[in-house]
């Protein structure tokens, strides 16, 4: 009884923290619509879902601190997906098989009516010695806790799926990250990334006729020493009648433009079957070619779109920052997402277009020198840009666009034809880290003619390439007065280009 009590107080600690503390994060700091947490630090995006009638998006979280903690779900709603509003933290890791963190998860709706959230559970695995006498790493389990869209309590079954669930082979130290869903036969599936005994990162599907009593099914993907080590936040969706599989693979090793080194996303596009479970690979593709996206989760808003939102951030470069704000950690924009030429295409949700105010559009401009356009800049804009050769037989070397720009610093978007290579390069946006600065991906080339939608807010750039075939994610913390925007061109480039300034829409 005591330790109920004394776990029921660390939520109600972290929701009181978050209250008090929130308004020290003005919302001056913050980006204008994409989310950032309450207060504190920020991962991964969780139980991102449509739930009585909002969007529900849970995200990890250590409120008392701007860096990684012992994580607790934070809680937020919207009715759409840029406009959001904070809820009383969910979850804290206050139970003795959650006590080292409750990790990321999923969410869905009870037949019942009631949200079901599916976490990671993480166990101290201290008191346990391993054969070398060093301490065990914490388990990892997964759990359940059932809610009403605010209150959400701990399912007394849990953990339900825990380490002698696993097949033989498979880590019980690296077992984390479910992600729940219904099949069309009824059936409750969950996927979760998994790590093998000798060195590869798999994704486990287990199977439930109630979502609460699991049994493992099989290994629905492996890595075959292929994308990294552990494969971390699997989602598993049909879209566009073929099964999508994606993960955030640690460790990965760069290939060609393809994959770049460190923590990065992929995606496996194939055949699925569903009476079988069966998965069969046909391509492999990077989700997002920037810096700045990890740990993507998708879900099915009410209209039959699948909606995916990653963490704006990467794990190489969270420690690497100057900020005094109180908050770290952002999500990307919410992306709708479809299949088109075998590929997974990404474009920001229609809703932002609501968002939309001042537009600025120029037509068959002709850029060369170093120019600067009247209207043409801001921190928080939508900006569609459509560039061609001047002269078809004279193709251009670079098309270059800076933004965030002042003397000093700028952020700088190229193109260059001839290799069909898009670049994002913040090396002069005012860090003062050796870390990454540049990202780079090979797009579709259409004699020299691209089109690219540039999303930036306050500090974050998205970039959309030909109707969203590649896409690139990049922060920078760059002082928000530098808002100056430049295009330039090695050879004559024709531009158009339109402009708008995003707004958030405040409440009647
Ligand atoms: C991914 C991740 C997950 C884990 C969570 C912990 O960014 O490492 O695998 O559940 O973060 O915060």
């Amino acid at each position: 009884m005591n330790r109920e009590i004394r776990m029921t107080e660390l939520l109600q600690k972290a929701r009181n923290y978050e209250e008090e503390q929130e308004a020290q994060a003005a919302p001056e700091s913050r980006p204008l619509f994409h989310f950032s947490p309450r207060i504190g630090w920020t991962n991964d995006p969780n139980g991102f879902s449509w739930y009585n009638g909002q969007y529900h998006l849970f995200y990890q979280y250590y409120p008392y601190d701007t860096h990684w903690g012992p994580m607790h779900w934070g809680h937020a709603v919207s009715g759409d997906l840029l406009h959001w509003t904070y809820l009383p933290a969910a979850l804290a890791p206050d139970q003795p098989y959650d006590a080292q963190g409750c990790f990321s998860g999923s969410a869905l709706e009870l037949p019942d009516g009631r949200h079901l959230l599916i976490y990671t559970g993480v166990q101290k695995g201290m008191d346990k010695m391993s054969m070398a006498g060093a301490p065990c790493r914490d388990l990892q389990m997964q759990c359940l806790a059932v809610g009403d869209g605010i209150e959400y309590e701990k399912y007394s079954g849990n953990p339900v799926i825990a380490s002698a669930d696993l097949p033989e082979g498979a880590s019980p130290n690296d077992f984390r990250d479910p992600k729940i869903w219904r099949g069309d036969d009824g059936i409750y599936r969950c996927v979760v990334g998994s790590y093998a005994e000798e060195g590869a990162g798999q994704i486990l599907l287990f199977t439930s006729g109630d979502a609460f009593h699991w049994s493992y099914k099989k290994v629905l993907a492996c890595n075959e020493n292929r994308y990294g080590t552990m494969w971390e936040c699997p989602d598993f969706f049909v879209l566009d009648k073929k099964g999508v599989l994606i993960t955030s693979p640690q460790d990965m090793e760069a290939d060609g433009l393809e994959f770049s080194s460190g923590g990065r996303t992929l995606c496996l596009i194939g055949s699925y079957e569903e009476e079988s479970d069966t998965f069969c690979e046909e391509s492999a593709q990077c989700i997002d070619y920037g810096i700045d996206f990890y740990a993507p989760q998708t879900t099915l808003a009410p209209d039959g779109r699948r909606i995916m939102i990653g963490w704006m951030a990467n794990w190489h470069t969270c420690g690497m920052r100057r900020t005094e704000r109180p908050w770290f950690g952002q999500m990307t924009l919410p992306r709708e997402l479809s299949i088109r030429n075998g590929r997974l295409i990404q474009q920001p949700v229609r809703e932002l277009e609501q968002l939309r105010g001042n537009p600025v559009a120029c037509e068959h401009v002709r850029v060369g020198e170093p120019v600067r356009l009247a209207g043409l800049g801001g921190r928080s804009i939508d900006m569609e840009l459509t560039v061609r050769p001047a002269d078809e037989r004279q193709m251009y070397q670079k098309f270059a666009l800076r933004f965030a720009a002042d003397t000093r610093h700028f952020v700088e978007l190229n193109y260059r034809p001839q290799e069909a290579l898009a670049e994002l390069d913040r090396t002069h946006c005012g860090s003062r880290h050796a870390m990454v600065h540049q990202c780079r991906c090979r797009v579709a080339d259409q004699g020299g003619l691209l089109n690219m939608r540039i999303i930036l807010d306050r500090y974050s750039a998205e970039v959309f390439f030909n109707d969203g075939e590649q896409v690139m994610t990049i922060t920078f913390e760059t002082d928000q007065a530098a808002d100056g925007m430049e295009f330039l061109a090695v050879g004559d480039v024709f531009m158009d280009v339109v402009k708008f300034d995003l707004q958030r829409m405040e409440k009647e």
